[in-house]
């Protein structure tokens, strides 16, 4: 299968394959997604094979808005509809009991709450409205491996695999969305994303953080956080500190070939010359981890790189968000 670019005024040839059961790679804010049209259980058990995910690994639903999870979702409580109407479209994933048969088995995974999400990128919003059907989107990325953030990073992971990757540049924030579960009370996050506990408070009261690290025999309530995720070639070590790059580097290099993942200001304070391999995350948080998955990915076209030591950030608000992908990259390795 020859694998289509398509620019964003030829969504609706995207939106037409969706519809005739092929799966289309689209951007959103967060992420790239890789679609099928999410009632069709056939397209839906192709997004499984395309990427190597795991079947019991349930996809988010990327809705055109409240109207059409009505449609599938058990009710809507007065918290959840709160949350539509302050944080919908965005960057935000609500889990939500289902009716029962509501979406065929392939999408939920079995489960009787399915996760949906409504995304703010116009052109996100194009495809689905074209498209009629509201459509599977994980991350169009191979199970296992960071999420792209562009559309050459999809097609390195799907070329030939799926019928088109809708190409709109890179995304916006760069880690995908948070996930809250409103099928429990207190609701409790799944995933941090931009959209923080800090933020969900005001509206809908105590909100608990469940994004900590999964042990290994522990199951988890996202299915999806207990597989490895994000993770380069290379190992990858947290330097929690900036101030203590240059001892980690003297450290590793000790071992094998070292790559930088790591704002400007800590970039230009080691001997640029011997790391040919680095990769910047900018200035701060934000552009971090805007620019997080890209890096990661980076340092596989180097094979040569054994150890990639990344910066961390604060765990708070987006800092959270960063570190709990880096932190799954790493497999929980730092430096200290
Ligand atoms: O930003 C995003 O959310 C991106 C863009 C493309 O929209 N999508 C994304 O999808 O990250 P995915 O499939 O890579 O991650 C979805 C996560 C998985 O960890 C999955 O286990 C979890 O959501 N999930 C899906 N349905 C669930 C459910 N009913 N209950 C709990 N977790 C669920
Ligand atoms: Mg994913």
């Amino acid at each position: 299968m020859n694998t289509l670019r398509l620019k964003p005024e030829e969504v609706d040839q995207a939106a037409q394959f969706i519809k005739a059961g092929k799966l289309v790679a689209f951007p959103t804010e967060t992420v790239y997604g890789l679609g099928a049209d999410a009632t069709n259980e056939e397209a839906v058990k192709q997004v499984y094979a395309a990427k190597g995910r795991p079947s019991d690994n349930p996809l988010i639903v990327t809705v055109s808005g409240p109207d059409q999870v009505a449609q599938y979702a058990a009710g809507i409580t007065p918290k959840v509809q709160a949350l539509f109407d302050n944080f919908w479209p965005g960057p935000l994933t609500i889990i939500l009991p289902i009716k029962p048969n509501a979406l065929p088995s392939a999408v939920t995974g079995g489960l009787r709450t399915a996760a949906f999400r409504n995304p703010a990128d116009k052109l996100t919003r194009e495809i689905i409205s074209r498209a009629g059907v509201p459509i599977v989107g994980p991350s169009a990325n191979t199970s296992g491996k960071p999420s792209p953030t562009t559309a050459d990073h999809v097609l390195h992971d799907m070329d030939g695999k799926i019928a088109a990757v809708l190409d709109d540049g890179q995304t916006k924030v760069g880690v995908e969305s948070t996930i809250v579960d409103m099928s429990v009370v207190p609701p409790v996050i799944l995933r941090p994303g931009a959209i923080s506990a800090h933020d969900l408070e005001p509206i809908i009261g105590k909100v608990l953080n469940d994004s900590h690290k999964v042990k290994a025999n522990e199951i988890p309530k996202a299915p999806g956080m207990k597989y490895k995720h994000y993770a380069p070639n290379a190992q990858v070590i947290i330097v929690r500190d900036p101030a203590d790059f240059a001892k980690a580097i003297a450290w590793a290099e000790e071992k094998a070939p070292v790559g930088l993942l790591a704002t400007d200001a800590v970039l230009e304070k080691q001997n640029t010359v011997r790391f040919k391999s680095q990769y910047s995350l900018g200035n701060d948080v934000e552009s971090a981890t805007h620019r997080l998955f890209a890096g990661l990915r980076y340092f596989d076209l180097n094979p040569e790189i054994k150890i990639i030591l990344a910066q961390g950030f604060t765990p708070d608000g987006l800092g959270l968000a960063y570190m709990n992908r880096l932190e799954k990259a790493a497999g929980l390795q730092y430096f200290d």
